[in-house]
């Protein structure tokens, strides 16, 4: 996978597997460009893949959302934030139980970042320590891979405080539900839907979109001139060519991580084991609670076995190095978040036998540890 050092031995069942669109799938697209000559600058492929978009979650029931695709998740949080509070700067609120994106995403947006810990079910942030936070403009919210959570309660409480509220949902193409404020999805090569790099923001608020549009070119408003300090965060008509595809591939693709996450649980259950998050929706995540402090022990014991798992978000964002400087106030469940939750190898053609591999791993591990405590 993209981010493992080149000189690292290919572990025998690797974190992530993506399969994005086959060079004859693209090509009507690539085409497309050929004939256009428009390979940049919101072109026709682009502007179509935002309508799609919006079609398919309309189409889902999932609300009358604009979108603006953007360079990447990231960006598009950057954008997102920036849109909100535009130059006014302040301190924005986050979870530090999350990627290390949503972090560098608020001092690029021009922010100074509190982290907050999150709800023990639903990775949210904290509800009060939200309250009772002073001087703040802005709450960013992490939904895990593939939920639909309920973020009535998270809106009533930024509106209450005054909060721009974005919602970090990198994983979540298949479940975010469009509302008022900007939802953040990912396009990474390692999501559901991939695109290689690349971003959606999603939000009910067209004028909210088309700000972060702008945003996204310089903060360009009619012609080249600037009306706020942008960024160049836009995507290629090459990626959004991909984005064509993948969507022509959508309903298989989707119905092959529904069938592998089912195949998954069915397998892990045997040892007693659950993937998190159960929404019944597509996600390329498979995360498991070990309900002990053993996902450091786990993730090794994997590597020995030839699997590569991961601490999704290692100690959490404030105890890497880039981050461990910034203010947060009490962490408890995102401390024991970090020593309990394994992120487990998932993509659409994990075999049974490779996910039968990892569930005998997890339950002698646990196992051992039970029969050590136990002497
Ligand atoms: C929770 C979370 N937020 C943000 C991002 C950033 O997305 P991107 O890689 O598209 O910039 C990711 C990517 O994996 C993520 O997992």
């Amino acid at each position: 996978v993209a981010d493992s050092a080149p000189s690292a031995p290919t572990p025998e069942i690797p974190f992530a597997r993506p399969r994005l669109p086959r060079a004859a799938e693209l090509l009507p697209y690539l085409r497309q460009i050929d004939e256009s000559r428009w390979y940049t600058n919101r072109g026709p492929l682009l502007c179509a893949f935002e309508r799609r978009v919006s079609d398919h979650l309309r189409a889902e029931g999932r609300g009358t959302a604009d979108v603006a695709a953007v360079a990447s998740g990231t960006t598009g949080l950057i954008l997102a934030l920036k849109a909100a509070l535009g130059e006014r700067g302040g301190t924005c609120l986050l979870p530090s139980w999350t990627f290390a994106a949503t972090a560098c995403a608020v001092p690029a947006a021009g922010l100074h970042a509190y982290f907050v810990d999150v709800d023990p079910e639903t990775w949210l942030p904290d509800r009060r320590a939200v309250k009772d936070a002073r001087d703040v403009v802005a709450l960013v919210a992490m939904t895990p891979g593939g939920v639909r959570l309920d973020i009535e309660p998270w809106r009533r409480l930024a509106a209450e405080r005054g909060l721009a509220l974005v919602v970090d949902a990198a994983d979540c193409f298949d479940s975010v539900q469009a509302g008022a404020e900007p939802q953040v999805v990912s396009l990474h090569a390692c999501k559901a839907l991939g695109v290689g790099e690349g971003g959606l923001v999603v939000s009910s608020n067209t004028a909210t979109v088309e700000r972060i549009r702008k945003l996204a070119s310089f903060g360009f408003s009619q012609g080249r001139v600037s009306q706020a300090a942008g960024i160049n965060g836009k995507m290629s008509e090459y990626a959004a060519a991909v984005g064509h595809a993948a969507l022509d591939g959508w309903p298989e693709t989707r119905r092959g991580w529904l069938e592998r996450s089912q195949a998954y649980r069915g397998i892990l259950g045997g040892g007693g084991f659950d993937l998190l998050f159960d929404g019944g929706h597509a996600c390329a995540s498979a995360m498991v609670d070990l309900g002990r402090p053993l996902a450091a022990e786990v993730v090794k014991a994997l590597a020995v076995h030839g699997v590569e798992a991961r601490r999704p978000w290692g100690d959490g964002c404030h105890r890497q190095p880039a981050f461990a400087a910034w203010p947060h106030g009490p962490l408890p469940v995102t401390e024991a978040l970090a020593q309990r939750i394994v992120a487990l190898p998932f993509y659409v053609d994990l075999d049974d036998a490779a996910m039968a591999k990892i569930a005998g791993v997890l339950a002698r591990t646990l196992q051992a540890d039970r029969a050590a405590l136990q002497t």
